[in-house]
């Protein structure tokens, strides 16, 4: 008899762990996944990734209808909203993508086991009524909502909430406050927005989005604002009553200062995520969390306890689906004795506002920080396709050793930025120069020329401008 139900256990069924299971039975280790939701696919396909994308993408057709820009190129219409049927559409994407996730572990040959796991010991697990031990466990528990203390999140009653709540408004609300301009703030913020709300955006830090390039910061500052958005930059939400249906916030300058008041019929909390480890039996395993509750791992995603590993937003790095899939990859085949490596210095990430806004990389402050840099920068505004296409927001930066000209990042504010920072991950992956790029063919007429453009004027010889 064999000494383990299952050579690997994964726990979580997101982005993460649903990938390591299938890749782990595609090497042909017997398999479980636990997962305590009722679907599979973890936060991304549930409450993530996907509804925000089917709602960012209705909202945007949406919002060309009504400002104009469809009128611009000839198309006269009123639009009328109907936000049971895009939500129908959301929900039927999700459902369609959670079901897709349900097949290839059936194909796989994976056991789902539907409950919430907890350790017994580093081999022994149990998941609801029962118990099942593996020689390998991977914990992929992902992550939940930072609480901000005195905001109190309600999605049921639908005046605060947090971004699955916010995900699921059954009416658009005159005001919105947004707390937090990162991520989840400006997608979730831009969907109401276009569909008709008044959005304040309350942001402790004097620029939005945190962590990506100064100039990418400013400028996406510009545009949501031209967008009508209003930036509260620099303040932080200290306080919120709720009456009825309406909230009352004070607000506060960062630094301390004179408090106000603002109404809002709906108050989205997006200050951030954190790991999930409660109930989780870590203290069964002799396991300890890092001061940011992260569980710490070596570049093989072992942890400190032998037979345990660990992958996605429960460990640190970027919180993204793509990177939990990649450590997903990874951690299988190192399982089954292969070498699973993630580059975490190539991780693109996207936010799926209008414009889309991506990077990869370094920004200029960090590449500056470690040495001579130089730096070429091209307007979406001189870009053909972008400008046939009245879309002139935006531009792509190339930065790229002063010495070596190999590409340390690249970032880019465009319709598409999502897709164009593909090839300059793929470039830097393949340890390219800012040359290489420069000298590579592009298709014209496409958004990607402004790539070429940018590493053309790292080169200090653009064609365009
Ligand atoms: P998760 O997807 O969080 O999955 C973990 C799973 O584990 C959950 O289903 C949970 O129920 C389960 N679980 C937890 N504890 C237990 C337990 N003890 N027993 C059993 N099951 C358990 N990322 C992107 O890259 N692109 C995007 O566009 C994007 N959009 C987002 C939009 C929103 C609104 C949010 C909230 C997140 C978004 N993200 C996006 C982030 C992305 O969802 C996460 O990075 C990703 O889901 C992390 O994957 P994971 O597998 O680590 O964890
Ligand atoms: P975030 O970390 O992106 O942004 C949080 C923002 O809140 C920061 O700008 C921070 O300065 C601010 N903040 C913190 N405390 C505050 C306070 N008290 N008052 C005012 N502002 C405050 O977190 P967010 O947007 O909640 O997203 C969580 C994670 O989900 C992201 O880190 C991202 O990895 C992931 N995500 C990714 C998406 C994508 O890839 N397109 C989409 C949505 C989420």
């Amino acid at each position: 008899m064999a000494e383990y139900d299952y050579d690997v256990l994964v726990i979580g069924a997101g982005p993460g762990g649903y990938v390591a299971a299938i890749r782990a039975a595609q090497l042909g280790l017997k398999t479980a996944c636990a997962e305590s939701r009722d679907t599979l696919g973890g936060t991304c396909l549930n409450v993530g990734c996907i509804p925000s994308k089917a709602m960012l993408h209705a909202s945007e057709y949406f919002d060309a209808a009504s400002n104009g820009s469809m009128a611009d190129m000839g198309i006269e219409v009123s639009p009328k909203l109907n936000l049971d049927t895009m939500h129908g559409q959301r929900r039927d994407a999700v459902e369609g993508l959670t079901k897709g996730v349900a097949f290839l572990f059936k194909k796989n040959k994976i056991d789902w086991k539907n409950g919430h796991a907890t350790f017994q010991d580093a081999h022994t697990v149990k998941i609801g009524e029962e118990t099942v031990t593996a020689k390998n466990v991977v914990i992929a528990t992902g992550s939940s909502v930072t609480p901000l203390p005195n905001v109190e999140v309600d999605n049921a009653k639908g005046v605060v909430v947090d971004s699955t709540g916010a995900l699921e408004l059954p009416k658009v609300p005159q005001k919105m406050v947004v707390i937090g301009g990162g991520v989840i703030g400006l997608e979730l913020g831009s969907v109401w927005r276009r569909l008709g709300a008044e959005v304040t955006v309350v942001e402790f830090l004097d620029q939005l989005l945190p962590g990506m390039d100064g100039d990418v910061r400013k400028e996406a500052g510009k545009i949501f604002k031209k967008q009508g958005m209003e930036l509260k930059l620099s303040h932080k939400v200290t306080g919120c009553s709720v009456k009825g249906k309406k909230a009352t916030l004070t607000v506060e300058p960062a630094q301390g200062g004179d408090a106000e008041t603002i109404e809002a019929d709906c108050v989205l909390v997006s200050i951030g995520r954190r790991p999930n480890t409660d109930g989780l039996g870590l203290d069964a395993i002799g396991l300890k969390t890092n001061e940011r509750g992260q569980i710490e791992t070596d570049h093989e995603f072992r942890t400190a306890v032998d037979g345990v590993w660990a992958i996605g937003d429960v460990i640190p790095g970027p919180m993204l689906a793509h990177k939990a899939e990649d450590e997903g990859i990874a951690v299988a085949e190192n399982i089954a004795g292969q070498t699973g490596i993630v580059n975490h210095d190539v991780i693109p990430s996207v936010v799926y506002t209008w414009p889309e806004i991506a990077g990869v990389g370094l920004t200029e402050e960090q590449a500056k920080e470690r040495g001579e840099v130089k730096v070429g920068k091209f307007p979406m505004m001189a870009n053909s396709r972008a400008k046939t296409n009245h879309e002139p927001d935006g531009f792509v930066k190339v930065i790229a050793d002063a010495e070596t000209d190999r590409v340390l990042g690249v970032w880019c504010i465009a319709s598409v930025a999502g897709t164009m920072i593909a090839q300059a991950a793929q470039a830097m992956e393949f340890g390219a120069t800012s040359e290489d790029i420069a000298y590579t063919c592009h298709a014209h007429p496409t958004h990607s020329e402004a790539v070429k453009e940018a590493a053309m004027a790292v080169q200090g010889k653009p064609i365009h401008i």
